[in-house]
C-alpha cells in the first residue's frame, strides 16, 4: 500500500489534482494495489481556514508518507501579504523541511504537440533534455535579505555540500541518459558560480565517461530556444533553474505539460512547474498533463514502477494523437476540450 499526501494548493491546483488522483485511482483499480490518499490543505486555501499557508499537521503528513502530490499555491488574493507570509514562502518551507534539494524536470516533446510550440517544428521535435534544479539552497533561502522603503537585498550563496549532491545525481541521471551534463551559471560575474563551477568538475573527476559543459546563464537562455536538442542533463542552481524551465516549458508547447520531481534524502514531492494561473482558476480550462505526468514520475522515483509510468506517458500521447487539445496548446481553429475531459480521455487511455 502506498500512502500519497495531496496538498491541492490554490488556484488551478485543485482541479489539476482532481486529474492526477483519478490517474492514480484507475492505475491501482488496474493492477490491483492499494493507494491511500489523504488530501490536505495548504497554501491561501489553508491560510483562508486556519489562518496559516502551512500547517503543522500537513508538514507532518507530509513526513510521514511515501509521496506528497502538490498542485500549486499563490494568487491575487494573498500577494499583499507579508513576505514570510506568502503562500510562496510556504512552498519554500516544505521544500526546505522535508530536504527536497534536487528537482527534476524533464522536457521532453510528444511528437503529435510538435506544432503546438511557439518555436518551428524541427527545432523543438525530439526534444529530451532535463534539468536538475538545486532546490534548497541558492538566493532562495540566503541570508541576509529583506528590504526597506530605499532599498531591498538578498543573498545568494552556496556550500560545498549542497552543489556536491545535486551534481552527483546530475551525473548519475546522465549515465543512464545521453552521457553529457551542462552545468549552467555566471561564473564570469558572480563568486557564489564560481564555487559551483569549481565543484562541479571536482565532482565529475568521479565520472569520467561523462561529457560535462558549462555555460552561463544568460547564453544558456539563448541556446534553449535556439537548439534545445544540444541538452541532455542541465544541471543548475535554484534561481537560474526556475525561470529555464519555464523557458524549457514552452517547447514542449506549453507550462501545463512540464512535470517534476523535488527528491531528497528521505522524502519526495511531486508538482507541475507551472502555478496557479489565476487568470484560468475556476474555469475548467487547465491543462491537467503536467501534474498527470507528475504522477508518472511518482512512480518511477518513488515507486520503482517505470512500467506504470509509461503507461502513464503512453495514455497522454496517444490521447494527444487523437487529437484532443485543451486551450493552451490547442492551435488557432482547433476546439479546445476542458481539464475534466482531457482527465477522462487519459485515464480511458489507460485501459481497463
Ligand atoms: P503561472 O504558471 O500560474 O501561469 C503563467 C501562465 O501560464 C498563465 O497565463 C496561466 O494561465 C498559464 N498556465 C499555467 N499553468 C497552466 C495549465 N496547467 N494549463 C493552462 N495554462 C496554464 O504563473 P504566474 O501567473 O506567474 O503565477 C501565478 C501564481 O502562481 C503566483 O502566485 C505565483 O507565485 C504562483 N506560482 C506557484 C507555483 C507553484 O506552486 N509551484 C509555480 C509558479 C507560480
Ligand atoms: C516553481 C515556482 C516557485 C519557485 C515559487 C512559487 C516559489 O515558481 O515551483 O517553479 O520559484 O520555485
Ligand atoms: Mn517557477
Amino acid at each position: 500500500m502506498y500512502k500519497i499526501v495531496s496538498i491541492p494548493g490554490d488556484g488551478i491546483g485543485p482541479e489539476v489534482v482532481a486529474g492526477a488522483l483519478a490517474v492514480m485511482n484507475r492505475l491501482a483499480e488496474k493492477h490491483g494495489f492499494t493507494i491511500a490518499i489523504e488530501e490536505h490543505p495548504f497554501g491561501g486555501a489553508s491560510y483562508d481556514l486556519h489562518g496559516e499557508m502551512l500547517t503543522e499537521a500537513t508538514l507532518e503528513a507530509c513526513r510521514n508518507c511515501d509521496a506528497v502530490l502538490l498542485g500549486a499555491v499563490g494568487g491575487p488574493k494573498w500577494e499583499s501579504l507579508p513576505h514570510e507570509h506568502k503562500p510562496e514562502a510556504a512552498l519554500l518551507k516544505i521544500r526546505r523541511e522535508l530536504g527536497l534539494f534536487a528537482n527534476l524536470r524533464p522536457a521532453k516533446v510528444y511528437d503529435a504537440l510538435i506544432d503546438a510550440s511557439s518555436l518551428k517544428a524541427d527545432v523543438v521535435g525530439g526534444t529530451d533534455f532535463v534539468v536538475f534544479r538545486e532546490l534548497t539552497g541558492g538566493i532562495y533561502f540566503g541570508q541576509p535579505r529583506g528590504y526597506d522603503e530605499n532599498k531591498g537585498w538578498n543573498t545568494m550563496v552556496y556550500e560545498r555540500y549542497e552543489v556536491e549532491r545535486i551534481a552527483r545525481i546530475a551525473f548519475e541521471a546522465a549515465q543512464k541518459r545521453g552521457g553529457r551534463v551542462t552545468s549552467i551559471d555566471k561564473a564570469n560575474v558572480l563568486e557564489v558560480s564560481q564555487l559551483w563551477r569549481n565543484v562541479v568538475h571536482e565532482v565529475h573527476r568521479d565520472f569520467p565517461e561523462i561529457e560535462l559543459s558549462d555555460m552561463y546563464v544568460d547564453n544558456a537562455a539563448m541556446q534553449i530556444v535556439r537548439n534545445p536538442k544540444q541538452f541532455d542533463v542541465i544541471v543548475t542552481g535554484n534561481l537560474f533553474g526556475d525561470i529555464l524551465s519555464d523557458i524549457a516549458g514552452m517547447i514542449t508547447g506549453s507550462l501545463g505539460m512540464l512535470p517534476s520531481a523535488s527528491i531528497g534524502k528521505s522524502h519526495a514531492l511531486y508538482e507541475p512547474i507551472h502555478g496557479s494561473a489565476p487568470d484560468i482558476a475556476g474555469q475548467n480550462k487547465a491543462n491537467p498533463i503536467a501534474t498527470i505526468a507528475s504522477v508518472a514520475m511518482m512512480f518511477e522515483h518513488s515507486f520503482c514502477m517505470p512500467d506504470i509510468a509509461n503507461e502513464i506517458y503512453q495514455a497522454i500521447e496517444t490521447t494527444l494523437a487523437e487529437g484532443l487539445r485543451t486551450a493552451d496548446i490547442a492551435n488557432a481553429g482547433q476546439s479546445a476540450v476542458s481539464t475534466t475531459e482531457m482527465t477522462a480521455a487519459i485515464v480511458k487511455n489507460l485501459g481497463q
